[in-house]
């Protein structure tokens, strides 16, 4: 899978060389290539953004901008990803459909947002263009959106994970989340005790037991 983005902060997506994803990239499952926007702005003053029409606080990113940056890494094949609080909530269903793609380019927005003509453009030459947002809450602007986003998809291909069987114990559960609790030595750690039923090598009541916890839980924390 290749992996783009295009950001006006390049040096965001340094950590991406870090473990997991480090190692995928060097394996050759995964491919990222990151993209400086202000390399493709006109002009001494390089400039990425404008005023929006119709008035209001803020800036917008120019569409002229983004298209001279997304042209040319853009296929019918790609997946691209427009990074925006007002988008689509991101979720595991989306991060495993994702992880299916051949390509997929993250726009990271900045400012007010990107020129919307840039979402109806791409959608009419037939690309798949998605808007997301990674929650309801607003962030400085789409690169660490992406990131973990790139982090959830990745993790999701063959061999990126050291331990494939945490993938397989991940899928038993219907929404893909580990939610019980968990504990390692040493069984008594400052006056708490480990369960007694996780010391008792009983397999199928250990699952019974997690499985209780794990509905416990995600009631406790909705
Ligand atoms: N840009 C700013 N806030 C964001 C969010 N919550 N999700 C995705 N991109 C964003």
């Amino acid at each position: 899978m290749k992996l783009e983005a295009v950001t006006i902060f390049p040096e965001y997506f340094d950590s991406l060389k870090l473990s997991l994803l480090g190692k995928a990239q060097s394996a050759g499952l995964i491919e990222i290539a990151i993209h400086d926007l202000r390399a493709f702005a006109d002009g001494n003053h390089k400039s990425v953004d404008d005023t929006p029409y119709g008035g209001g606080a803020g800036m917008v990113m120019k569409a002229e901008v983004w298209g001279a940056a997304l042209d040319p890494i853009l296929s019918s094949k790609s997946e691209l990803i427009i990074l925006t609080p007002a988008g689509k909530k991101f979720n595991q269903a989306m991060a495993q459909e994702l992880s299916q793609a051949e390509q997929i380019v993250f726009a990271c927005g900045r400012y007010e947002g990107i020129d919307s003509r840039v979402t109806d453009h791409y959608r009419a030459q037939g690309i798949s263009v998605r808007e997301v947002s990674i929650g309801d809450y607003v962030l400085g602007g789409g690169e660490v959106a992406a990131m973990v986003m790139i982090e959830a998809i990745t993790r999701l291909i063959p061999g990126v994970l050291g331990n494939p069987e945490s993938l397989a114990e991940e899928s038993h559960n219907e929404d893909g989340f580990l939610e019980y609790p968990n504990y390692t030595k040493p069984a008594n750690w400052r006056g708490i005790e480990v369960p007694e039923v996780l010391l008792s090598g009983n397999h199928g009541e250990i699952a019974k037991w997690r499985a209780t916890q794990a509905i416990k839980r995600a009631q406790e924390n909705q």
